[in-house]
């Protein structure tokens, strides 16, 4: 199943998550879609929905003493009574939604690296600095920075972010907040990938999301999921090695059979669909030291 209705008032619907409006509370619920450039696959992913909603609700608790987040709870019972829907259609809810403050979105993506990787490659690779802020040259792909960098990112409704430099961020959201996202992002990096270092993972980069509620910053969305974070395996970096716990696996699948990018997206195959599943779980397994509640 790619998603229920339900019968709640929509407040949006992205490409993994449906979120529904319940006043001062959304009810997030994470889908078991997954996108590649951008495209949500016709084919879901059994229980990705659950890795990510339950990987978030870690994230969400272990990080509390650093900042404040809109995580009010995932517990089922309590989920049922706030939406008040009859349980034969709530049952697709358990295990995969969150019951979160409603917060006025950020626009920004709060991203740290910790490595160059990804879109900081490629924009070093062509102008030796990454969101305006100079590195060192000769750096190869996946080095580690000599210390994490904030990177920031639009938030564009067409799905394409653009980095921009902390001072074009500053200007949109004023320098105070611009300090405080960037300070909290950076405390929030530094503590999860000292976490994962432990559990043998390296956090390449990450991206938060943040949202005010009155005047208060709170980390909202996901945090620390595949889809938000890119995970190294700490042993194969150290042999060179840079595979993520991400969709890598379903992106060379589709450049393989030679789809041009552009809806609609060729459906997949059983097998590809059962070995993306079993990494999520591992992923679980790997970052929490304990099995998703299916
Ligand atoms: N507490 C919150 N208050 C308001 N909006 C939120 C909150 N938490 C998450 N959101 C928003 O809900 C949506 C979740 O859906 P999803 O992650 O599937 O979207 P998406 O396809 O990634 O699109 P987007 O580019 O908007 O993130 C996002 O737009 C996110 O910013
Ligand atoms: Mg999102």
């Amino acid at each position: 199943m790619t998603g229920a209705t339900l019968s709640l008032p929509l407040y949006c619907r992205g490409k993994v998550r449906d979120v529904y409006d319940l006043g001062a509370h959304l009810l997030v619920v994470a889908t078991d879609r997954i996108s590649a450039f951008d495209v949500v696959l016709p084919t879901p992913v059994p229980d990705r929905g659950k890795v990510l909603t339950q990987l978030s609700a870690f994230w969400f608790e272990r990080t509390r003493h650093l900042v404040p987040n809109h995580l009010v709870t995932t517990d089922f019972g309590a989920i049922v009574q706030a939406t008040g829907l009859k349980p034969a259609q709530a049952g697709w809810l358990r295990g995969r939604s969150m019951l979160v403050r409603r917060a006025r979105r950020v626009d920004f993506e709060c991203v740290v690296r910790g490595y160059l990787a990804g879109s900081a490659w490629k924009e070093y690779q062509k102008t030796g600095s990454v969101c305006g802020v100079q590195l060192p040259t000769g750096l190869e792909q996946g080095a580690r920075l000599a210390e994490p960098l904030f990177t920031p990112a639009t938030k564009s409704a067409t799905g394409h972010d653009e980095n921009v430099t902390f001072e074009a961020m500053a200007a949109v959201v004023g320098g105070e907040l611009a300090g405080r996202l960037r300070e909290t992002s950076v405390r929030l990096y530094n503590y999860m990938a000292e976490h994962v270092e432990g559990r043998g993972l390296l956090l390449a980069d990450t991206k938060f999301e943040f949202g005010l509620v009155g005047d208060e910053l709170l980390l909202i969305d996901e945090v620390g999921t595949p889809d938000s974070s890119r995970y190294w395996d700490r042993e194969a970096y150290r042999r060179g090695e840079l595979e993520a716990f991400d969709k890598q696996l379903l992106r060379d699948y589709l450049e393989r059979v030679g789809w041009d990018k552009s809806p609609p997206a060729p459906e997949l195959p059983e097998q590809l669909v059962e070995e993306l599943r079993t990494r999520y779980l591992e992923a679980f397994r790997r970052i929490t030291g304990r099995e998703v509640e299916l």
